[in-house]
């Protein structure tokens, strides 16, 4: 029965490790997906993004962004939701939230 919850345990760990946060380990299980003040899913869902690109970013009128951080930098994708490209407007969004979401969406890959 230990051995069964230590394996959970060590599963969770892996999972946060594979996200990516990089402080994972100073903030333990405190439940709560983002500590940063901008929470880049939420702006995503908030300002449209959503409606192009999909609630689980596969796309729809947009590309599939799963993946996006696999052919674009964090500056890119900014580039992109600051000033448009092709079909796709400039998005109206802070400097702020454009970095939060450009370095959400280049984590992705
Ligand atoms: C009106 C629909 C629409 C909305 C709203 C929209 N996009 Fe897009 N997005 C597109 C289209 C269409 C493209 C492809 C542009 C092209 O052909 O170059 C695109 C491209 C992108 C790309 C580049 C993808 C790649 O693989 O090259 C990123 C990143 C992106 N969008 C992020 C966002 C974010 C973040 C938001 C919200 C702030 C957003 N988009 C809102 C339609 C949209």
């Amino acid at each position: 029965m230990k051995k069964k919850l230590l394996a959970l345990l060590m599963g969770t760990s892996l999972v946060l490790a594979a996200c990516g946060g990089g402080d994972d380990e100073a903030k333990e299980n405190t439940g709560d997906k983002e500590t940063a003040s901008v929470d880049a899913e939420q702006i995503y869902n908030e300002k449209g993004c959503v409606a192009c690109h999909g609630g689980d970013l596969t796309g729809g009128v947009g590309p599939d962004l799963t993946a996006a951080g696999g052919h674009l930098s964090a500056d890119e994708i900014k580039d992109v939701i600051v000033n448009g490209r092709g079909s796709m407007a400039a998005q109206n969004v802070s400097d702020e939230e454009a970095n939060a979401l450009a370095d959400w969406l280049a984590a992705k890959k």
